[in-house]
């Protein structure tokens, strides 16, 4: 079969993010948002353990989460100015819905933690890919929020969970450039044993 003939293949050769600021409504209603959800948690996953979990953010919901970011952004950056601040609140309102994926990755007696969360990874990609597939634009963003202890605060974080990714959804009608991708040249070679 060649790629042509494989809508599959089709789209994951072609598929790119679209910027969250340009991700408008609408965004998935509940039914694509479970469909999306479903693909999310449909991935490897060494040991059976769903080391992730989801935290949807949708709604009235964005404009608590952007105050509250701006807040712990204040607190990690005392001098931050109001423009500054107002760039942060708004930055939780870019995207009608955020999927936020969680790695759950803890001390296993046979799994390792790196494994764990590299099934996180495949999480974002497959909520990305779905959405993307459904018809809706998606980025894949951590910004700042995965990696202050503040945000992990406010968005209720166990001791031992991270966040891989915040996948925006929504909507964006035009055209989405592309991005250079690796010469594949570059990326690949294979072992041949002989040395
Ligand atoms: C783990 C991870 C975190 C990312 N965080 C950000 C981010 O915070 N801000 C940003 O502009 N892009 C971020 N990106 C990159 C975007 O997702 C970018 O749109 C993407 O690389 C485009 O690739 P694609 O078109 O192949 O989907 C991140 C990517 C990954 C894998």
């Amino acid at each position: 079969m060649n790629t042509s003939e494989n809508s599959v293949i089709e789209f994951m050769l072609g598929r790119r993010s679209t910027i969250a600021r340009l991700l408008g409504e609408p965004g998935p209603d509940d039914d694509a948002l479970e469909t999306i959800l479903r693909a999310g948690a449909r991935v490897p996953d060494h040991g059976k353990l769903a080391p992730w979990r989801f935290l949807i953010i949708r709604g009235n919901a964005r404009k608590a989460l952007g105050s509250a970011m701006a807040l712990a952004f204040q607190t990690a950056n005392s001098q931050a100015d109001a423009e500054r601040l107002d760039h942060e609140r708004g930055l939780a309102l870019r995207a009608p819905v955020i999927v936020t994926v969680i790695s759950k990755a803890a001390q296993h007696r046979k799994i390792p933690k790196w494994e764990q969360e590299l099934s996180a990874g495949a999480v974002c990609q497959n909520v990305l890919a779905a959405a993307i597939a459904m018809g809706y634009g998606a980025q894949w963003v951590t910004e700042w929020w995965a990696y202050d202890a503040g945000a992990a605060k406010v968005l209720g974080l166990g001791d031992d969970e991270k966040i891989a990714g915040f996948i925006h959804i929504g909507t964006h009608d035009g055209p989405v450039a592309d991005r250079p991708r690796p010469v594949m040249a570059d990326i690949v070679t294979e072992w041949t044993g002989e040395n």
